[in-house]
């Protein structure tokens, strides 16, 4: 009898199996009866896997293997599942995170926008919205502020509803820059490769690609979409915005160089006051949550129950959020939280679960690069603590 080590994962490839069935024998695992079925360890029974093509291909191939050219399905059930803890350990463990870093002293609440600088720096509120619409909240989760920066996933996701995310990805681009998120050298880059809609220079062009032909059709739209992932009405907090308004000149700026770029599809101050208008929509740590847990949750709204965005939309977003969420420092973050996330100058933070909810953080001290501190360590405490890390895995023998 021949033993040859092959890697798990090789175990459940049809091809594989069907090129060495006639010389290894491997303990336990029984041979595979048909392409595309793999042995479930579990329940010991045969399941059905969607078809994969494989090019080229493997090296190990000693001759024509069979593949199956079909794609997977568009809308294929195989997509991220599962469900939080019991809502008494995520209790348990949201108030934990709280009272462990409320005494964090570090970082600064933002100024650049005078309005901001007037946030209580001691304000910290978390939540956890199950995709289930079940909340588990601790400290000033109701406490109001401006969403800013937060608000650019969802804008790139009501966007890609409404031109198509294929369009979407080849006007604004889906790549990380690196750089800050106000950086003006990313936009002359991006002329050789365009950068994303999570940093401004993106979200200005996002904006700018909002149905409608006027200020006031484009404004409805943005603001409807907010509300339907908040399940409730937002509206502007009026001192943020103009605030923000008064000292937004670097944003212009922005906007006028993509506009000579031709990679702005609207006037520049309208598209910019737009985008500052959109910074400035007033939510709650709850509200984040449960917009978060919809990006999660295939675009369904957990409480309210409305389809705001298709599936699709959902996973190419959370893929952006991946790259770029945090700016510069998006590797820092994944590489601890194993998430999706997107941040905003006045101290919210997103992260969000894949199939299993989103979570809120409010906490207005920033990090040197626009990030909350508290809101970082809250993410990834929790992540570790109830296993959210979407790279996590362990031997399955
Ligand atoms: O455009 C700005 O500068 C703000 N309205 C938003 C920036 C922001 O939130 C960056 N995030 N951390």
């Amino acid at each position: 009898m021949v033993y040859i080590a092959i890697p798990r994962q090789f175990l459940n490839s049809a091809y594989i199996l069907t090129a060495f069935q006639h010389v290894i024998t491997v303990p336990h695992v029984p041979r595979v009866a048909a392409e595309n079925k793999i042995l479930d360890p579990q329940a010991h029974s045969l399941q059905s896997l969607p078809s994969r093509q494989c090019y080229p291909p493997h090296p190990l191939s000693t001759h024509q293997i069979p593949v199956n050219p079909a794609p997977p399905p568009a809308n294929s059930d195989w997509v991220s599942t599962g469900h939080l803890p019991t809502q008494s350990v995520v209790q348990q463990l949201v108030e934990a995170a709280h009272q462990r870093f409320a005494g964090v002293g570090e970082g600064e609440v933002a100024d650049y926008i005078p309005a901001l600088a007037a946030a209580n720096p001691d304000h910290f509120g978390i939540c956890i919205a199950a995709s289930d619409g079940q909340l588990v909240a601790a400290g000033q989760a109701e406490q109001p502020f401006s969403i800013q920066s937060i608000s650019k996933p969802f804008l790139f996701a009501l966007i890609c509803q409404a031109i198509g995310e294929d369009a979407a990805k080849e006007k604004l681009g889906v790549n990380s820059t690196g750089l800050p998120f106000n950086s003006v050298l990313a936009v002359e880059r991006s002329g050789e490769v365009l950068s994303n809609p999570m940093v401004n220079a993106g979200a200005i062009a996002a904006t700018s690609l909002a149905p409608g032909d006027s200020a006031a059709a484009k404004w409805a739209f943005i603001e409807a979409g907010f509300s339907r992932f908040a399940g409730r009405p937002l509206t502007i907090d009026a001192t943020v915005y103009a605030s923000e308004r008064a000292t937004n000149q670097s944003n212009v700026g922005i906007a006028n160089l993509l506009s000579a770029q031709e990679r702005l599809w609207f006037d520049p101050e309208i598209s910019t006051d737009l985008y500052t208008r959109q910074c400035s929509l007033s939510i709650t740590t709850r509200d984040l949550a449960l917009m978060a847990a919809t990006l999660g949750n295939g675009g369904r709204q957990p409480v309210s129950g409305d389809q705001v965005v298709d599936p699709v939309i959902c996973q190419h977003v959370l893929a952006v959020m991946v790259t770029a969420g945090l700016y510069e420092t998006s590797g820092d973050w994944l590489y601890d939280t194993g998430l999706p996330g997107k941040s905003g100058v006045s101290g919210g933070m997103i992260t969000v679960i894949p199939g299993k909810g989103g979570l809120a953080t409010y906490s207005p001290p920033l990090d040197g690069a626009g990030n909350s501190v508290r809101g970082q360590l809250t993410a990834q405490f929790l992540s570790e603590r109830l296993g959210l890390n979407l790279f996590a895995s362990r031997p399955a023998v």
